[in-house]
């Protein structure tokens, strides 16, 4: 089958045309980031408004670079939620549009789902497979026993990991989004040189808190505003980032025990920082954990992800063009194929 898929659900306007949910044939996605930077984060009301204007222009340019025409298109599926309620409506609208116009079917998708089920367009993953999804909005840990079985394991209880880093940016003026600057400065840091706090490492649930550790990030520079000169910010840089790997890969390994699962995937931009990354593959590799990353194109947010799912439930006959966007939207209350029918 060949997919339009679309996703706006927060800063990204992104349209892919997918074979079969594996095979890419484009993926185009436009970045509002330089829009945002100034105001430090994403402004809702000015990303749906950027959404509206680059919506038409980036299916068209999908449809380009795949050398197909709307024509050959056999259906549509659009990432419904969570995500930015003006920003989701624009991307569902669009794809409710074409989808009724050339009378083909159509699926709203949920994005956190995408995000664990982008690796299956590198790689078939077999299932079960533990799924930790860490982006800008969301850090969750999911039991993956087949596309739409999803039963959450845990997950932050305040800021997701990317929100974390990027308010660590802000503090040290690194513009928004400042995740992979932050990455990039602890390379010649020191990960011991402060010893920041790993909220919740102990705590017998499955959760993480990051909001304590931007707190202590933030007394610490008052406390020593030379931290942030440019000689020594490396150090900092390193010493946030490993209080926020040590924290993700102990809850990782820990889900990994309880759960008896031996394959873990890892998405979502934060997905992209190289200090998680190893530390993931040592863990991996002292426990038989069979790792898995998508490349960094498919980590970030896409539409080409949304195939995956999309095409799955479409080919099973799911489809419809009576639904809203959703702004929350819990993968838990996803039970394929109860709610889909
Ligand atoms: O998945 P994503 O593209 O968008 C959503 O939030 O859904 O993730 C964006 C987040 C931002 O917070 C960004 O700072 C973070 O991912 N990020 C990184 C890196 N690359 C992107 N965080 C740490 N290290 C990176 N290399
Ligand atoms: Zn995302």
């Amino acid at each position: 089958m060949l997919l339009l898929c679309i996703e706006t659900s927060c800063d990204e306007t992104a349209a892919a045309v997918v074979k079969d949910g594996r095979t890419v044939l484009s993926s185009i996605v436009s970045s509002q980031i330089a829009v945002h930077a100034e105001y430090g984060g994403v402004v809702p009301e000015i990303a749906s408004r950027k959404h509206l204007e680059a919506i038409l222009p980036v299916i068209d340019q999908a449809l380009v670079e795949a050398a197909v025409s709307i024509e050959d298109i056999e259906g549509v599926a659009v990432t419904r939620g969570p995500g930015l309620i003006g920003a989701l409506l624009v991307g569902v609208s669009a794809a409710k549009g074409i989808a009724t116009a050339a009378g083909i079917p159509l699926v709203g998708v949920n994005h956190i789902e995408s995000h664990l089920l982008a690796i299956q367009l590198d790689h078939y993953v077999e299932f079960p497979y533990l799924a930790l999804v860490v982006s800008g909005g969301h850090t969750h840990l999911y039991e993956v026993t087949g596309i739409g079985r999803y039963r959450t394991l845990g997950q932050t209880i305040d800021d997701a990991a990317g929100e974390a880093f990027d308010k660590v940016a802000k503090l040290v003026n690194i513009p928004y989004p400042g995740g992979a600057v932050i990455d990039l400065l602890a390379l010649d840091g020191d990960p011991k040189a402060i010893n920041f706090p790993r909220p919740l490492l102990y705590d017998k649930t499955l959760n993480v808190s990051f909001s304590g550790l931007k707190t202590s990030v933030m007394t610490y520079l008052k406390r020593n505003p030379s931290a942030s000169d440019p000689a020594n910010l490396p150090d900092l840089c390193a010493s946030f980032q490993a209080a926020v790997c040590d924290l993700l890969v102990a809850k990782s390994a820990e889900a990994l025990l309880r759960t008896g699962m031996s394959r873990l995937v890892i998405s979502g931009g934060v997905a992209c920082n190289s200090g998680l990354r190893s530390s993931m593959k040592r863990m991996s590799a002292a426990n038989g954990i069979d790792l898995h990353f998508p490349s960094p194109l498919l980590c970030a947010d896409n539409a080409a992800m949304i195939a995956v799912p999309g095409d799955f439930y479409l080919q099973r006959g799911f489809s419809s063009a009576d639904f809203d966007a959703v702004p929350s939207w819990p993968l838990d209350s996803i039970n394929f194929p109860s709610d889909r029918g």
